[in-house]
Parts: C-alpha cells; sequence; structure tokens
C-alpha cells in the first residue's frame, strides 16, 4: 500500500491509540507523497486524541497508519497543534538524559539519552518545506516521535535497570495485547 491508501484506510473520527506490542508499532513507516483532504483530517483527528489523551506527540504508527508524519504539542495546548510531515533531523548536539513516557506504553516512565538540539526539516499541511531548532521538551519529543516513524520504541531505549523496574507493566502490557 502506498501512503494515500494507508491514509483513506484510517477512519479520522474513530482512530485509538495503538500500544505496545501491536507489530503496526514495529513498521519502517512510508513516506507521504500526497497531501490531500484525507491526510488533514487523518491530522485533525490525531491531534484531538492527542489532547484527549493528554500527550505531548503522536506519531501516525501509534493510531495504526504506518506513513511518515507525527503530531505535536509542547506546551500542550490546543494553541500549539504542530505537523511534521516527512520529516528529518539535519543538525543534532549536545546529549541530555530525561524521564520520558509514551502513548503507546501507558504508565510507564524511563530515562532516556537524547541530543539537547535538534535541526529538524519537514513539510507542513501546506506542502512547504520547513525548519526549526527545537530544545527542552521540544527536542525531545522530535526525536522519541521520529523513531516511531523507523520502528523503534521506547522499550528499545530503555537502560538494563529500567527495563527490570518495568518488567511487570511490560508484561502487563504484552499479556493485555494477546488476549485482545
Ligand atoms: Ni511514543
Amino acid at each position: 500500500m502506498d501512503s494515500s491508501d494507508k491514509i483513506r484506510a484510517a477512519d479520522p473520527a474513530s482512530l485509538q491509540v495503538v500500544k505496545y506490542p501491536d507489530p503496526r508499532l514495529r513498521e519502517i513507516c512510508t513516506p507521504v507523497e500526497t497531501i490531500d483532504e484525507p491526510l488533514i483530517q487523518l491530522v485533525e483527528g490525531m491531534w484531538r486524541l492527542m489532547l484527549d489523551s493528554r500527550g505531548v506527540g503522536l506519531a501516525a504508527p501509534q493510531v495504526g497508519v504506518t506513513v511518515r508524519l507525527f503530531a505535536a504539542s509542547p506546551s500542550f495546548s490546543p494553541d500549539d497543534l504542530q505537523v511534521y510531515i516527512n520529516p528529518r533531523i539535519i543538525e543534532a548536539s549536545g546529549t541530555i538524559e530525561e524521564e520520558e513516557g509514551c502513548l503507546s506504553f501507558p504508565l510507564i516512565y524511563t530515562k532516556v539519552k537524547r541530543s539537547a538540539v535538534v535541526v529538524v526539516e519537514a513539510l507542513d499541511l501546506e506542502g512547504n518545506t520547513f525548519q526549526e531548532t527545537c530544545v527542552d521538551l521540544h527536542s525531545r519529543i522530535i526525536q522519541h516521535e521520529l523513531d516511531h516513524l523507523d520502528g523503534r520504541l521506547l522499550v528499545d531505549r530503555m537502560g538494563a535497570v529500567s527495563k527490570i523496574a518495568n518488567r511487570r507493566a511490560l508484561k502487563e502490557l504484552e499479556a493485555q495485547f494477546n488476549s485482545a
């Protein structure tokens, strides 16, 4: 399926967060080819779901649509809704370790090392290329959501200690998935 078929297969009015260990979270996502009405509807649905879920970022594979885009709102505000289509990091510097969560891993938090500053390049909803220099939480969101587009998850970024600390919660998610 190309990106347009994947987008048209989703119902933007009834999106749900896909949870670990759903295999859709492991796919390498497809680049977006066309920015059209179905894509805009998907993004608007993702913004709603992200705010309702009290998240600051949500990648398309987390709603089961394995294409390269993600939503963000670093200030967690309906006035600050962002979308990054076909994003890539073109510069990264520094290292910083902070606690991180993920809507696909409810109740799990782990320290993750990330670049302190990133410059991201992406398309907006008008199809224009933009670049942004991101720091603090914004920088962390960009790197976390970009990981999602390559099938890389919070569990892959966990250190050994955190894996042990979160072992029960991870097992619980696996059991819930297998019984669904
Ligand atoms: Ni996530």
